[in-house]
């Protein structure tokens, strides 16, 4: 993504501001996962979106109308020192010249200089409580000035929060945006497809998730947008098996879902397939009903319909399936009504998917769903699961979890599947799974 992006998002954040506001971003913090050891550092998504930044210890200030410009990126000084140690820093001029700051100055003179660029402003935009200790120091910020209130300085008298605006922004995805998910699908579905072609009776799930990363890695992108998920048979019934631990059998499913973060977004896909490439009868039946829930769902993804409607329509294809092959009795009508069928699909047919994997984004407007909208990325994603607990349904279907998961751009005219280089029709996956 280029700064033109990043210019653009800031510009429209402005606009939306208007001239008597200030916005105040912190990057993510790092995080120590033991003595001396960090963890994997991640910008936060909404500090990226903005400024395209990826180092900590760093502040975006928006002062929209400031004569020395209004972009000010405060961060770390170049050193010459630690950047052996830990890699060139961008320092001041680097955040001016290639983040293109209108202005920057070193993180640790902050405190001697914000409180001056909320001066005779009205409102702060901020997301309070996220980051506790800065809220701190924010308020500490604004104290700063109050103390100063009787030399004539006028103190913000509005906080207003800066998600509610920044998030309806993120949902929309623009043309780069799109690019960057199309490509985090693309490769994570090369990953699905790699690890259908090393399943085979006898390894643990942890090898077919260690496919999934070297096929990630190989392909650019260096981390999992979430813990991937490998369960066989029994494990495929819990929806967030994170272990990976177990030994893969003979004749059972196997579930993945596993997607690739690429510049910051998110794929989220999920597959199942048979751990020896052939699906039993009682395995395809509910594979197939699935997959016909899937399908029907994603057919609802187009613009004018709402955020529900392919929630429902998964719900009524998977009743329906549930009662052609006999594990719900009656009518499809009172079926749904009883919600009857949540003891076997108990989740939701999807959520916005974006730079965070459960990305940002009111699901509903005014207590109503959400139309859906062209530039908006979803996922659709129903899934079937019969662990051994539910003793009145006959055993042959028990220890079958099975989840169908892709990302779906709403288009002008309805929908475009990002993912759709993994394959999942049932003839599809074993013809692939012989080869
Ligand atoms: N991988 C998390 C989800 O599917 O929502
Ligand atoms: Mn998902
Ligand atoms: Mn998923």
């Amino acid at each position: 993504m280029n700064n033109t992006e990043y210019k653009r998002r800031r510009k429209h954040l402005m606009q939306i501001m208007g001239e008597d506001a200030v916005a105040i971003l912190p990057a993510a913090l790092v995080r120590m996962r033991n003595r001396d050891a960090e963890f994997q550092y991640r910008q936060d998504s909404d500090f990226h979106y903005v400024t395209g930044f990826d180092e900590p210890e760093a502040v975006a200030v928006l002062v929209p109308g400031r004569e020395h410009g209004e972009y000010i990126l405060f961060c770390r000084e170049n050193d010459k020192k630690m950047e052996i140690w830990n890699g060139p820093r961008a320092g001041q001029d680097g955040a001016i010249k290639d983040y293109a700051a209108d202005d920057s100055f070193p993180i640790d003179d902050i405190d001697d200089i914000l409180p001056g660029l909320l001066e005779n402003k009205e409102k702060v935009y901020y997301t309070m409580g996220v980051h506790p200790d800065f809220d701190q120091r924010v308020i500490k910020w604004v104290n700063r000035l109050r103390e100063q209130s009787r030399m004539g300085v006028h103190t913000p008298g509005e906080f207003v929060a800066l998600d509610h605006q920044l998030h309806d922004m993120r949902l929309y995805k623009s043309a780069a945006e799109v690019k960057v998910m199309r490509k985090a699908a693309q490769i994570s579905a090369q990953a699905h497809i790699r690890a259908m072609q090393f399943s085979k009776p006898g390894i643990y799930e942890y090898q077919l998730e260690g496919e999934l990363l070297h096929s990630f890695i190989q392909q650019g992108a260096r981390f999992p947008a979430y813990s991937s998920i490998v369960g066989g048979g029994k494990n495929g019934c819990i929806l967030h098996y994170v272990e990976n631990r177990d030994t893969l059998k003979e004749g059972e499913l196997v579930l993945i879902d596993a997607g690739a973060e690429l510049e910051c977004y998110a794929a989220d896909i999920s597959r199942t397939f048979p751990v020896n490439g052939k699906f039993s009868k009682e395995q395809r039946a509910l594979y197939d009903i699935v997959l016909a829930a899937q399908y029907a769902a994603i057919e609802q993804v187009k613009p004018g319909n709402h955020w529900n409607d392919p929630h429902e329509a998964a719900i009524k294809v998977i009743t329906q399936g549930l009662i052609d092959i006999g594990i719900l009795k009656g009518k499809l009508e009172t079926n749904i009504k009883k919600e009857k069928y949540k003891d076997f699909y108990m989740h939701r047919t999807g959520h916005w998917l974006g730079m965070d994997v459960h990305d940002v984004g009111d699901y509903k407007v005014d207590d109503e769903w959400r139309v859906l909208e062209p530039g908006m990325v979803l996922t659709v994603e129903p899934g079937l699961y019969i662990s051994s607990d539910h003793e009145k349904v006959a055993k042959k279907w028990h220890n079958i979890g099975i989840r169908i998961e892709d990302d779906v751009l709403v288009t002008k005219d309805g929908h475009d599947v990002l993912s759709k280089d993994a394959p999942k029709d049932a003839d599809e996956i074993e013809a692939l799974m012989v080869g």
